[in-house]
This record gives C-alpha cells, sequence and structure tokens, in this order.
C-alpha cells in the first residue's frame, strides 16, 4: 500500500476512534438501554446492558438512572472491566420485588462482583423488605432474604449519598473488598425487622464510613472476623443493635478484626452502644487495636459490652470458652444514658481474658443515678470497673 494511503487510512481510523462512544468518557442514560421509570418493568437487562457497555470502555464511564422507579428483579455487574472507573449517578430509586419467592434462591438483590472503581452517587434502594419480615415474625419456614447491595472481591470503591430502604435483611454488605469509601448514607429498616443489618464488613481491609445515619431492625454496622483498618466516623445509629465486631468465634479457624476505629457517633435507643461478640467455643480468630472514642448513647440497653457467650436466642449455645482474644480496646469520651442498671459488660473468655481494655472518661447514666459494671475475665482496666 502506498505509505499516503497507509496515513490516511491511520487519521480516518482516528477520526472513528475519537467520535467513537469509547473514546472519551460517555454518560449511559439506563432508559436508552430500554430500562422504564414505571415500577413494574423488569429493568435489569436493560442496567446489565448500560454496565457492560461501561465496564468495556478503555476510559471513564458514566451511566444514569434518572428520577422515577425501576423495578429490579435481581442485578449482577460483574468484572473484571477494561474501564477502571465507572460512576453510576442515580437520581431515582431502584425497586426490588416486593414478593420475596422472586428471589428466595438468591442471597443478593443488587451485587457487584470484582469491580475496581466503580462510584455510586445519590438514589434509593427500596428492598422492600416487610413481606418477608412477616414471614420471618410469624415463625414460618421463609428464605433467608437478599441482602439490598453487595460489594464482593472488588477495590477502589465509593457509595455517596446513597438512601437504602427496607432491605429484606442486609442493607449494604462489603465483603473481601479493599479501600471502600461510604459517605453520606441513610439507611432506614423498621426498629422490628428481623436481620436487617446497616452495613456489614467482613475480610475486608481500609474501609471507610462517613457521615451516615442508620436505624434498623438489627446492628447498625457489623463487622466481621477478617476486617483491618476500619474507619467509622460521625454515624448515628438507632432503632438497631449498635455497631459490632462480630459475631466472632463462628469457624474453628477464622481471619482476626484488627485496627478498628469507631469515632464520634451517637446511638439512640439502641440495644447495645458498641459491642465484640463472640461465640462461646474454640477458634483461631481475635479482636485487637480497636478504639471507641467520642460516642454519645441515649437510653442504651448495653452502652458498652464485650459478650464471649454470645448465643442469640439461648438455643444450642455451644458453651464453651471462646477461643477470641481480645485486646487492647480502647474506650474514651463516652458518655450518655443507659436504659438498664449495667451500662458496662466485660464478658471475656476464662481461657483468654480480655487484655489492655482502657477506660478513659467514661460518664454513663442510668436514671439519674451512676450505671454499674460487670466484669468477669478482665485484665487491665485503667479506670472503672
Ligand atoms: C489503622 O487504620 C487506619 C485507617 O482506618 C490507617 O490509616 C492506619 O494506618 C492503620 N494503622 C495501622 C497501624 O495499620
Amino acid at each position: 500500500m502506498d505509505p499516503r494511503t497507509t496515513s490516511f487510512l491511520l487519521s480516518l481510523q482516528l477520526v472513528i476512534f475519537f467520535n467513537s462512544p469509547f473514546a472519551a468518557s460517555e454518560t449511559l442514560n439506563v432508559v436508552n438501554f430500554g430500562a422504564k421509570p414505571d415500577a413494574k418493568t423488569d429493568s435489569s437487562k436493560a442496567f446489565q446492558a448500560a454496565w457492560a457497555r461501561a465496564c468495556t470502555s478503555c476510559t471513564s464511564a458514566s451511566i444514569y438512572v434518572p428520577n422515577g422507579r425501576f423495578y429490579l428483579r435481581h442485578a449482577t455487574f460483574n468484572g473484571p472491566c477494561r474501564s477502571d472507573a465507572i460512576n453510576i449517578h442515580i437520581d431515582g430509586t431502584l425497586v426490588a420485588p416486593s414478593d420475596f419467592h422472586v428471589n428466595a434462591n438468591s442471597p443478593n438483590w443488587i451485587i457487584f462482583h470484582l469491580v475496581n472503581g466503580v462510584s455510586i452517587f445519590g438514589g434509593t434502594l427500596d428492598g422492600q423488605g416487610a413481606g418477608l419480615w412477616a414471614c420471618k415474625r410469624s415463625a414460618k419456614t421463609c428464605p433467608l432474604g437478599a441482602t439490598s447491595l453487595e460489594f464482593t472481591d472488588s477495590k477502589n470503591i465509593l457509595i455517596s449519598g446513597l438512601t437504602s430502604l427496607n432491605s429484606q435483611i442486609f442493607h449494604i454488605v462489603v465483603n473481601e473488598c479493599h479501600n471502600v469509601k461510604m459517605e453520606g448514607l441513610k439507611v432506614t429498616a423498621s426498629g422490628n425487622s428481623p436481620n436487617t443489618d446497616g452495613i456489614h464488613v467482613g475480610l475486608s481491609s481500609h474501609v471507610t464510613i462517613l457521615n451516615s445515619d442508620i436505624s434498623t431492625g438489627d446492628d447498625c454496622i457489623s463487622i466481621g472476623p477478617g476486617t483491618s483498618n476500619l474507619w467509622i466516623e460521625n454515624v448515628a445509629c438507632g432503632p438497631g443493635h449498635g455497631i459490632s465486631i462480630g459475631s466472632l468465634g463462628k469457624a474453628l479457624k477464622e481471619d482476626g478484626v484488627q485496627n478498628v476505629t469507631v469515632k464520634s457517633c451517637r446511638f439512640t435507643n439502641t440495644q447495645n452502644g458498641v459491642r465484640i461478640k463472640s461465640w462461646g467455643r474454640p477458634s483461631s480468630g481475635f479482636a485487637r487495636n480497636i478504639r471507641f472514642q467520642h460516642l454519645k448513647m441515649t437510653n442504651v440497653k448495653n452502652p458498652i459490652i464485650i459478650d464471649q457467650n454470645y448465643c442469640p436466642y439461648n438455643k444450642d449455645c455451644p458453651g464453651q470458652a471462646s477461643g477470641i482474644k481480645v485486646s487492647d480496646v480502647t474506650y474514651q469520651d463516652i458518655r450518655g444514658t443507659a436504659a438498664t442498671r449495667f451500662a458496662m459488660t466485660f464478658d471475656c473468655s476464662p481461657k483468654f481474658p480480655c487484655v489492655g481494655i482502657r477506660l478513659e472518661d467514661v460518664k454513663l447514666s442510668y436514671k439519674n443515678g451512676a450505671a454499674k459494671a460487670l466484669c468477669t475475665h478482665v485484665r487491665g482496666i485503667v479506670t472503672g470497673c
């Protein structure tokens, strides 16, 4: 070929390239992929088609969900992607099936798997969990339920300004992830909804949860085995069960939890404030370097609790010494009111007593009097007890 023809073809290719949607960041409106904001047409395929396009983009890509209610039966967003910057802007609401049989065999409603650099801005997830809660409360045999939003095996994730309503079970799960930031979240489910944890973090490192408001029927934030370098700041919890490390020690071989900071959080009418809980059975796990700082408790049943004989329904309790080693836990500037006389409980493992428990400036009252502490198998309390 004549070199001039080659160069002409090359520049033609470049022109096509720069005009193609893959050249620069493009905005993919889910409506253009067939999504319908009518609350009843299943838009899962349309969302997944927009995702597939964003995922193969060689630069950054934006997915846009306009106002309206988009029914998604079940949506999986898989990586790995070519793009490592996918921004999802949501103005509307994503609605789950109200019939819990629809996703009865799936542990998830919306799940991202093996992704890198995904950010979600705004939006509302409506998990429509009330039907399943009623089933569970009636003691019938019911499915476990689907987590509303999960990131698994992923890194460099941002979830900002998202509202999550009435999940069937957990609202948001971060599992096997690295570097996840969640901020300005609003999570709401009724105080008597079973297992509706706000945010669950497990097997993950460098997770940050900031400036959020979480009211649920279960843990506000639960922290599972294998979590390290977790930072929680300015979160309001209640109603619900408070912030929990654990339950730990369910398995014999288990990764530990370390370097967790819970700072400037408020707990209102919750069952617990800050809790570390483990089953009473052997385990290789641990919880260490934990800091609880500047916390405000209002009418909280157990503002401070370490429970190493955890057994929620007192049914089939293992009844052994917990193998979980709890060490270096600092409680600093914790104030407010307890709803029971025992504002502090340290029920540690007889085999591995808690060590390095520090209490500084803990001022909790019960009916205008000083609250009490229960301590078993604890070493290294600086003040209190
Ligand atoms: C503890 O975690 C924080 C982030 O939450 C991180 O900045 C800090 O470096 C970690 N400390 C250690 C000793 O790893």
